[in-house]
């Protein structure tokens, strides 16, 4: 292992701190992560320990098809048989893209080795013709206005350009920044890092304080099983809530916990979120991206306004608890941040809906759904898959008006494996040329964090595995009724025990990840893990092999 390194390096006890580095040229938002493992490389000499690099498995939304979700799993797993085979003491988690920072913590908690993550922070705002640009959030609008032929494709790919100018991951309080933040709130972080823009010399800096700290982790023995507490849990749903953050996260959070231990349900989502105040006006919930957040005062500052609702014991990787971080930040732009008393939304809190459509539960994030829609009713015009609704959705002969209700099935954890981010199905070109921007849209698939719209996601249990989902025909009436908590089929049970379920999804895998996937993935509700990864297997063979 000398390779160049002194032999005095590798004695006197000195902690061996692996940095699982995400750095890909197939993951753009990542791509920067080695400049930062520099950095924590640095703090990690400084503080007396010895850094490893260790290059992992990366997953960059914009190249991996057809879904990055389908190997957050398989990433999850290959970080945490690397951390457990090798003679580590501690890690530093560099992540970014969605579903990165999310398989480190996965793995990090299985292994439980003392852990701290470093964001690698969002990319810096773009403009197009004067006005901002948000990742993802403006690539669909202005993507619909290609649809309703009053933007030029020639613009749109210009706008492309204006937009992703730097390097970091997605300006929107999509999931990379969602997720960022939650790994702040769950105390894995030094506190006042995440959301620091990729490009700013500040997150090397942070970088280099958080090789100094995971060698005090080491000495501690400060591990993900000790920061990551239920209370952590349930300060990341008020965070969450606060920030507006991705409904995505609500899979994630789960599979985290899951692999602690902790209890935690999907109702928990709804029963700590609702009541707290959206707070941040960013895309695609509000105005502002990332950088915004960042110079008005940061996710801290966030976090101070509704420092109540926090759990004061949850901890962090500085031993210090969250709340002890909460003094000193401060808002220095209320048009970005929020004080309390004139939030964006009263109640922000991903809600979980339930009913005979979805008996394991469904999420729809008010915030980032139309008011006037949050109770509809509805006829029900289905989609079997992407496929049928690729060719059926712009047809003449669609019945369809702006009161239906577009059902997409076949798209959860199994039946399009990876659980795609196509919840926020497109409306048909005819409503979009009449001015409908939004219709309520109900589905066992995800959604980006950077859509909107009246989105009702993550239904469970899926199609694929019989859920009700399956025995919905076109012409149904559903009732959507976001304050009662409830998606309905507006139909008898007896009318609805007699029909046959309709069979959707892919054809199944013969063999490799998807075929070990589809037989072991768990349903949303209960963060589409794999069943035999949930739990913990301790890091007891790298500490004897060290
Ligand atoms: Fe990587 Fe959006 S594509 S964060």
């Amino acid at each position: 292992m000398r390779r160049g390194l002194p032999q005095d390096a590798f004695e006197g006890g000195k902690p061996y701190i692996a940095i699982a580095n995400t750095a890909s040229d197939l993951t753009p938002c990542n791509a920067h992560l080695d400049e930062v493992a520099t950095s924590v490389k640095q703090g990690i000499w400084e503080a007396g320990g010895v850094p490893l690099n260790l290059p992992v498995m990366s997953l960059g939304e914009t190249n991996v098809r057809p879904t990055a979700m389908l190997w957050r799993n398989l990433a999850a797993m290959a970080i945490e048989e690397m951390l457990r085979a090798n003679p580590i003491d501690g890690v530093v988690l560099l992540g970014g893209c969605d579903k990165t920072i999310p398989s480190l913590l996965m793995a990090a908690a299985s292994v439980d080795l003392p852990a701290v993550v470093v964001p690698g922070g969002p990319m810096l705002t773009g403009h197009f013709r004067g006005a901002p640009l948000g990742c993802g959030t403006d690539v669909w609008r202005l993507s619909e206005e290609v649809r309703a032929g009053t933007l030029s494709r020639e613009a749109f790919l210009r706008s492309e350009s204006a937009m992703i100018r730097s390097k970091g991951h997605c300006n929107t309080m999509g999931t990379a920044s969602t997720m960022a933040c939650l790994a702040e709130a769950l105390g894995m972080t030094i506190p006042g890092t995440a959301g620091t823009p990729a490009p700013d010399a500040r997150l090397l800096e942070r970088a280099h304080e958080t090789g100094r700290l995971a060698v005090s982790l080491v000495a501690e023995d400060r591990t993900p099983s000790r920061v990551l507490t239920r209370a952590s849990f349930l300060n990341a749903i008020v965070t969450l809530a606060a920030i507006g953050g991705s409904t995505n996260a609500v899979v994630h959070l789960l599979a985290i916990a899951g692999r602690l231990g902790v209890e935690l349900i999907l109702d928990d989502f709804d029963r700590v979120g609702s009541g707290v105040p959206l707070l941040v006006d960013l895309q695609p919930a509000g105005r502002h991206l990332m950088d915004d957040l960042f110079r008005a005062g940061g996710l801290l500052a966030v976090l101070k306004e509704v420092g109540d609702l926090l759990d004061p014991s949850a901890p962090t990787v500085t031993g210090e608890p969250l709340t002890a971080y909460l003094d000193a930040a401060e808002i220095w732009d209320e048009t970005v941040i929020r004080r309390r008393s004139s939030p964006l939304l009263e109640d922000a809190g991903i809600a979980v809906l339930r009913g005979n459509l979805a008996p394991r539960g469904a999420v729809i994030k008010p915030a980032a759904a139309s008011p006037e829609l949050l109770r509809h009713r509805g006829r029900a015009v289905v989609f079997d898959s992407v496929e049928d609704l690729n060719a059926r959705l712009d047809s003449p002969d669609l019945d369809v008006d702006e009161t239906s209700v577009l059902i997409l099935r076949g798209c959860g954890p199994r039946g399009y494996p990876g659980m795609p981010e196509v919840g926020n199905l497109p409306l048909p070109r005819r409503l979009l040329e009449k001015g409908v921007r939004d219709m309520v849209r109900v589905s066992d698939a995800r959604m980006s964090g950077t859509a909107y719209g009246t989105v009702v996601l993550h239904a469970a249990p899926e199609a694929a595995v019989g859920g009700p989902l399956a025995l919905v025909r076109t012409g149904d009436p559903i009732v959507l009724d976001v304050p009662a908590r409830r998606l309905d089929i507006d139909l008898p049970q007896r009318e609805l025990s007699l029909r046959t379920p309709v069979t959707t999804g892919f054809a199944e895998p013969a063999r490799g990840w998807q075929r070990l996937y589809i037989d072991h993935v768990l349903q949303a509700d209960q963060g589409a893990d794999l069943d035999f990864l949930v739990g913990s297997s301790g890091h007891e063979v790298s500490r004897e092999s060290h």
